[in-house]
């Protein structure tokens, strides 16, 4: 892992440009100043979204395809209205409705997509590894909206442009990522991602959800929730991924909200001015109460929506600025 220390500049030694990723398939493949640029990048579109006209026509003529194999709220209609806010052509794909039913495999999907002249393809699968297969087959660049529980890099992405608005920097501030860490992809892109940038992360959960080669992620390791929120600045829950679990990972969500919900005692007997997040879909009463969900003071969760649509549009804007021919990006 590239220190969070080094102050490399921007542009590469051959004077190429600061994001020479063709796909955006993971949080692993960046250095620090990449990740830096997609958030200062995001910015510009914050600002944006804010105003009453939202429109940018930047990806006027191109098209989007959004090919989901898995549900989602969020990140799906993000990544739709982040493609018409910056004027693009933007086609939703669902599994359910299209041909995988009626047996076509994975890779002739990629090809079909392919073949309609795509200019960037955002991705969703249950499987990991599924999206990297569809990027080796299309010519456009390809999103990782989540596959499996590998990687979902631009909620990490949207995750620290939020932590960054609210405490500053990312450096130096201690995470405590909590919850099923064995089955989510949210807690892995956003380790490496706060590693990258100068965080600690601690992470909690039963034994049962916690990978056995998690230290090999330099974070630290706890099994017990009030230990890992004593002295945290911030606090990320996640729900139980039940759509991943082939067993049965906890005695009940009522034993499992008793060790590891954020509840107002918890948080209280913590101490600190504790920032809490979590990526959604929440269970309530699960691994959070209403109370500290609905807290804009303390909770982002709706914030964290809001840096999606604008960390998307960076990320859209950025891989397609070749294909557009925009000065530098040749
Ligand atoms: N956080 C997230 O990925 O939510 P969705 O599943 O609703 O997209």
């Amino acid at each position: 892992m590239t220190s969070p220390n080094d102050s490399s500049p921007r542009t590469y030694p051959d004077g190429s440009d600061a994001f020479p990723h063709h796909n955006l398939l993971d949080i692993a493949g960046l250095q620090p100043w990449e990740i830096e640029y997609l958030l200062d990048e995001a910015e510009q579109w914050v600002d944006l979204n804010r105003q009453s006209s939202k429109h940018d026509d930047r990806l006027a003529g191109l098209t989007v395809i959004n090919a989901f194999f898995e549900n989602s709220t969020r990140t799906l209609l993000s990544f739709e209205i982040a493609g018409k806010r910056l004027g693009a052509d933007v086609v939703n794909m669902h599994a359910a409705q299209s041909s995988i039913k009626k047996g076509e495999t994975l890779i002739d999907t990629a090809v079909t997509l392919n073949a309609m002249r795509a200019d960037a393809i955002v991705i969703r699968h249950g499987s990991s590894g599924a999206v990297q297969l569809i990027a080796d087959k299309v010519d456009c660049p390809v999103l990782n909206a989540g596959d499996g529980s590998h990687e979902h890099p631009t909620q990490a992405l949207l995750d620290g442009l939020t932590i960054r608005r609210r405490k500053g920097n990312i450096s130096g501030q201690t995470v405590t990522i909590c919850g099923d860490i064995l089955h989510s992809r949210v807690a892995r892109s956003n380790i490496i991602c706060l590693r990258t940038l100068g965080a600690i992360v601690r992470v909690v959960g039963p034994p049962s959800l916690l990978p056995a080669a998690i230290k090999e992620l330099d974070v630290e390791v706890y099994t017990d929730f009030d230990a890992a929120l004593k002295g945290c600045d911030v606090a990320m829950m996640l729900r139980l991924q039940n759509e991943r679990m082939q067993g049965q990972f906890i005695p009940s969500p009522t034993e499992y909200h008793h060790l590891y919900g954020l509840t107002e005692e918890r948080l209280e007997k913590a101490g600190g001015d504790i920032l809490v997040m979590h990526p959604g879909p929440m269970n309530r009463g699960v691994e959070i109460v209403s109370s500290i969900a609905d807290d804009p003071e303390r909770s982002t969760i709706t914030e964290q929506v809001e840096m999606g649509v604008a960390m998307r549009m960076a990320c859209l804007d950025i891989l397609t600025r070749r294909s557009r021919n925009v000065e530098g990006w040749t």
